[in-house]
């Protein structure tokens, strides 16, 4: 949801704030646009539409150099996808800004300020806070303050960053609901809103709070909270290596992505398995003294992550006997919920920026919940640091905006969440040694090789493919915990192939759905072994007998053959508690050669953007 970076240096900074761009394109790519001060202390401006290259050819053909400036990538809310609308937006020639999020009252303000003479060129609701802080300069004549004055007058959600000719050595920056990280440099300072965005010029890094206003100087920086009052935050060492942001020798972000999926689940696993349990201590502390309370859990994500809380429930109920509900963030914050007594509240989330998660989990601080946790794959994140406890996700940076290894490993997050709440549920002696746990605990050891074993069905899925190019529509059907499986692989395929893709538990095929099928209809099974398949593949005679045409990934032991009309490929034979991670992958890449066929942008599907933001 848009992406912004700042630099100050003794170098010039172009070529810092334009890589900046590219790596935080991710974010939004409807427009871009950097503004630096130059030597002579003048503000000079590029901006494009479309994305970061259309700005970079811009800037080849007129170059500019600065050693202050802000630039940023574009996800549109406040009027259309244009150069005119696209940061960073001026006021007076004389101060630029850019900011991510959503200023609600901005119509209010813009209003004040065409009173007091000031003359919009754009639609966007940042603007209004261009003049804004522009107005407040000219009367205290210093950024800081006339920043610190301005975002006491705006509601909403914002990360700002802010430069004025006049002040050549200062770049402000503040953030209240988007997220913003200093990068602090040998003489020079950084601002982003995501650390990869940085990688290229330093490894540490400060994570802005809620409400923080910071001011950097080419050899300091000066935060204040958001009562004013001066604050030194921990600056943070980079862990994750900078290869995490290229996309080496692959063709796309996701498909190195899906092939990190290994490697990642075995690291979410790291450290928190002994022999036989879960151990202890994973969860951290206080979940040790906190688990054996919990009556209850109440699950919120969004999208993807709301899939793997929606397998999660499965596994709570039937592993640890434990009532759950799980509902999508944007509709459980509106609502009058009833929180029982005990209850734990979980926010699913790879970015831990979710405006809508983050919100639920505001609303439910003060709804009376034993406590929250958050299982989140980023650090220092507005979900972790705002949650009693948090488990992480161990995927390291994900670009590709459709999530992949995220969504797995939130999965062995829940699982190793699921085991803990049983052992805390169940078990009166909390050492006692539960079988079915250390039959678990073994499973998850196997499942970084099962998904290298499965990732080795991407030739043939890829072959498959080849039937999809054409179609408009396509259904998925899973039972069960594949029931979020087949939800998930349907949003998969919508989102970077644009085809029309529905998922059902395969059944309620009959109550309706069923009338959509005909052999223009493909219609995608996930068929491991568990009690339902057999009932699973009653459902696919449904199909059948109606001329559908069946892809189906299936469990050797279920005895599904291809025949006509029914393409299967066998995936390895894994613990049926773990198979809906297993089966995830091959949708995963079944959507994304569909998406390469098609020739969609496979990173950046169109109208989309990573890390939801905005409300
Ligand atoms: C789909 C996708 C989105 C996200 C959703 C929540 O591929 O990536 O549906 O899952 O926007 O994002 P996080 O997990 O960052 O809260």
């Amino acid at each position: 949801m848009c992406g912004i970076v700042g630099a100050l240096a003794e170098r010039n900074v172009t070529a810092i704030l334009l890589e900046g761009l590219k790596r935080l394109e991710y974010r939004g790519y409807d427009s871009a646009g950097l503004a630096v001060v130059n030597k002579d202390q003048q503000l000079q401006r590029r901006r494009a539409q479309g994305k970061v290259a259309e700005v970079e050819k811009r800037l080849e053909a007129e170059p500019m150099k600065g050693h202050l400036g802000v630039a940023h990538t574009r996800w549109a809310t406040h009027g259309v996808p244009s150069e005119a609308n696209a940061h960073p937006h001026l006021s007076s020639d004389e101060l630029a800004l850019v900011h991510n999020g959503i200023i609600e009252n901005y119509l209010e303000l813009k209003s004040r300020l065409t009173k007091a003479g000031y003359r919009f060129t754009s639609d966007t609701d940042t603007e209004v806070v261009a003049h804004l802080v522009h107005q407040l300069y000219q009367e205290k004549q210093d950024l800081t303050v006339a920043v610190e004055a301005a975002i006491q007058q705006l509601e909403g959600a914002y990360a700002l960053a802010v430069i004025h000719q006049d002040q050549p050595q200062k770049l402000v920056c503040a953030r209240k609901g988007s997220p913003l990280v200093i990068g602090v440099g040998m003489g020079e300072y950084f601002c982003a809103s995501d650390p990869l965005a940085l990688l290229q010029v330093t490894d540490r890094f400060i994570y802005l709070e809620e409400g923080d206003l910071a001011t950097l100087t080419l050899d300091q920086h000066a935060i204040l909270d958001r009562q004013g009052q001066a604050v030194e935050r921990e600056i943070c060492q980079w862990q994750h290596g900078n290869q995490a942001a290229e996309k080496g020798s692959y063709k796309h972000f996701m498909l190195k992505e899906i092939h990190e999926q290994p490697a990642v689940l075995a690291a979410t696993l790291e450290g928190r398995l002994s022999d036989r349990r879960v151990l202890p201590q994973a969860l951290g502390a206080k979940a040790m003294e906190l688990l054996p309370r919990v009556k209850q859990v109440q699950i919120v994500a969004c999208g993807t992550s709301y899939h793997a809380g929606m397998v999660a429930r499965y596994w709570i109920e039937k592993l640890a006997g434990i009532p759950c509900q799980v509902e999508v963030a944007s509709e459980y914050r509106y609502r009058e919920v009833v929180v029982a007594e005990n209850a734990l509240f979980v926010t699913l989330s790879q970015s831990g920026e979710t405006a809508d998660t983050l919100a639920a989990l505001r609303f439910a601080k003060e709804a009376g919940y034993l406590a929250s946790l958050t299982i989140c794959n980023v650090p220092g994140s507005s979900l972790v640091r705002e949650s009693d406890m948090s488990l992480m996700t161990q995927a390291g940076p994900e670009i590709g905006v459709a999530s992949t290894k995220a969504f797995t490993t939130q999965l062995t997050a829940l699982l190793l969440l699921t085991l803990a709440l049983r052992r805390a549920a169940q078990a009166s002696n909390q050492d006692a040694d539960d079988p079915l746990e250390a039959e678990l605990v073994e499973a998850l050891r196997a499942l970084p090789r099962l998904a290298e074993e499965t990732l080795q069905l991407d030739a043939e899925i890829e072959k498959l493919s080849e039937d999809f190019a054409e179609k408009h529509h396509a259904l998925f059907l899973g039972r069960g915990s594949h029931f979020p499986i087949a939800l998930e692989g349907a949003l998969k395929l919508k989102e970077i192939s644009y085809i029309h893709a529905e998922a059902y538990p395969a059944g309620e095929l009959k109550h309706g759905p069923l009338a959509l099928v005909d052999k223009e209809m493909p219609v995608i099974a996930v068929a491991p072994r568990d009690d339902l398949v057999d009932k699973l593949k009653s459902n696919l005679q449904e199909v059948r007998a109606r001329g559908g045409e069946l892809f189906v990934f299936a469990d050797p032991v279920t005895l599904l053959e291809p025949e006509e009309g029914m393409q299967v490929l066998h995936l390895p034979e894994v613990h049926e508690v773990l198979a809906p991670i297993l089966y995830t992958l091959p949708l995963q890449l079944l959507s994304y050669h569909v998406a390469v066929l098609k020739g969609t942008d496979v990173d950046q599907p169109r109208n989309l953007a990573k890390s939801v933001t905005v409300e």
